[in-house]
């Protein structure tokens, strides 16, 4: 598969599967096993999501060796700066997950005060060093997040996990993260299924059909064509085969342009400068 580099100099695969909503038990781990064997090699999950262990489960299954699979978990809850209760967090997801180390964990959601960011990011240094997590960062940050995380941060976060879709393209955002050597990764490139109405839809549609894909195809490969991480979710065979191809399009720069101009600033997911939390 197709990597970034990260600023810690480890690899990313540049796509992968989203786990939010694939429900723990048999759901999660078959879904799991059947990406890895179509190709996927990069499977994201969260705490919160629930279904670690199973995703944990698929992976010791597949007989793909540990080191070819990058696995990026979240940590959600904050308990109110309370280090025995973050660690003990931490600990339970890599107990759960159960494949001896996390490629990559991220704080879920920035907490509103900056203070609780600073001492998880401490925390997460403390496993990076020990080799627990092989590369840390965040999700749901905005600049001024980043900014007074990067004041006291030992290590630099390596990844952005942000909503990025063709309604909400977050270019000022990716510029900042480039400057700063931060990857972005796109997460809800279907906008809940908006990329699939109105307008938006017929000038994504007219796109796909020059090139003899689909919709969700031209979104991942305008994601990879700014150098962004792709992560579409799905527990339908046909449609993890159906993204999985869309890394093989070439889109024309004019038509990532296209795309480009579907911007509308659409959140269909929540506002981290107004909600406590994502729930
Ligand atoms: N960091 C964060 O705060 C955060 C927040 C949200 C999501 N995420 C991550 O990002 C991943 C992706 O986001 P998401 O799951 O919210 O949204 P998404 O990937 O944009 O969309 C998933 C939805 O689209 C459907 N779908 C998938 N492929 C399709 C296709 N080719 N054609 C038509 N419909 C298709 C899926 O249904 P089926 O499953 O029925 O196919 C599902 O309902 C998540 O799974 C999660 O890992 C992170």
């Amino acid at each position: 598969m197709e990597t970034y580099t990260l600023n810690n100099g480890k690899k990313i695969p540049k796509f992968g599967l989203g786990t939010f909503r694939v429900e723990a038990g048999e759901s999660a781990y078959d879904t799991v096993k059947l990406a890895l064997k179509i190709g996927y090699r990069h499977i994201d999950t969260a705490i919160m999501y629930g279904n670690e262990s199973d995703i944990g489960r698929a992976i010791r299954d597949s007989g793909i060796p540990r080191e070819e699979i990058f696995v990026t978990s979240k940590l959600a809850k904050h308990y109110d700066g309370d280090i025995v209760l973050i660690k003990e967090a931490l600990d339970k997801s890599l107990k759960t997950l159960n494949i001896g180390y996390i490629d990559l964990m991220l704080i879920h959601w920035p907490d509103h005060d900056h203070h609780i960011n600073d001492l998880i990011w401490k925390i997460f240094e403390s496993y990076y060093q020990e080799g627990l997590f092989k590369s840390i960062g965040v999700s749901n940050f905005q600049i001024h997040h980043l900014e007074n995380l990067l004041k006291k941060a030992i290590v630099r976060p390596v990844m952005n996990q942000v909503e990025c879709h063709p309604l909400l393209s977050q270019v000022p955002l990716q510029k900042y993260l480039t400057d700063n050597d931060i990857l972005m990764t796109s997460y809800g490139p279907l906008a809940r299924g908006e990329v699939f109405t109105g307008k938006t839809h017929e000038v994504l549609e007219e796109i796909a059909k020059q090139y003899g894909a689909t919709v969700a195809q031209v979104i991942v490969q305008w994601g990879l064509a700014r150098g962004i991480v792709m992560i579409p979710k799905s527990v339908h065979e046909e449609r993890l085969i159906e993204n999985f191809k869309g890394q093989e399009l070439v889109l024309a720069p004019e038509d990532i342009e296209k795309i480009n101009q579907l911007n509308r600033g659409r959140r269909l997911y929540s506002d981290p400068d107004n909600n406590i939390n994502f729930l």
